[in-house]
């Protein structure tokens, strides 16, 4: 039965197209039915549209966590979404929230997790002085940034660099990352890519 996803984005959506691209491929039974944003000006809505993606946009702010929650959720059972894909979403999600979309929720994160969690990350992992940082992507639990990871790309880091810089090499990593985990989890093959830039490892 065709998988229904919901990605959740608040900025510019970068790895919500590669998701909405991996989804496409004819091997998988999968559609991205709907795209969710928290912020009304995020990039990313004006890509779902040009894609022919439903958006729904729910302002967070001076909203509660629960009453946010409660207005996408209806969207989501409307939709019959199974899998939700968060990305690059800036809003922490509830432990009910969590608990009632257990196993049915992904996150990307720009570290290797365990290591940094939380906002600042390429500040924290320059300033701890790694040789590697790169990106997770795991099932989101109610703690932050740590349930069970499915894959991870290792990326190089150079003590020079800024932060920006940082980010900027770790998302070109992330794009086919989040694909191949997407793949992973509506039953593709585990992956293994070396590239310069990255090593990519899906469990
Ligand atoms: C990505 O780098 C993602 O890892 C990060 O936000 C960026 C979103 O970019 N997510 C987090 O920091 C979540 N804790 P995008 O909108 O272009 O996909």
């Amino acid at each position: 039965m065709t998988q229904n996803i919901a990605i959740f984005i608040s900025g510019r959506g970068s790895n919500m197209a590669a998701l909405i691209e991996a989804a496409q491929d004819s091997e998988l039974d999968a559609r991205v039915a709907l795209v969710v944003s928290n912020k009304p000006d995020a990039a990313g809505l004006e890509k779902a549209t040009a894609a022919g993606i439903e958006t729904l946009v729910v302002p967070s702010k001076g909203k509660s966590r629960e009453a946010f929650e409660q207005e996408v959720e209806r969207h989501l059972i409307r939709e019959q979404i199974d899998l939700i894909c968060l990305a690059g979403f800036m809003r922490v999600l509830s432990a009910g929230f969590v608990g009632r979309w257990e196993s049915k929720i992904l996150n990307i994160h720009p570290s290797l997790l365990p290591s940094f969690p939380g906002l600042h990350v390429h500040e924290q992992a320059l300033s701890a002085g790694v040789a590697v940082s790169g990106c997770s992507v795991h099932w989101v639990t109610a703690e932050l940034d740590s349930g069970p990871i499915v894959g991870q790309a290792v990326v190089p880091v150079s003590a020079i660099e800024s932060a920006d810089d940082l980010a900027e090499r770790i998302q070109q990593a992330e794009h086919p990352l989040y694909a191949a985990c997407l793949r992973r989890v509506l039953g593709g093959k585990p992956k293994t890519e070396t590239t310069d830039q990255y090593l990519l490892c899906v469990l």
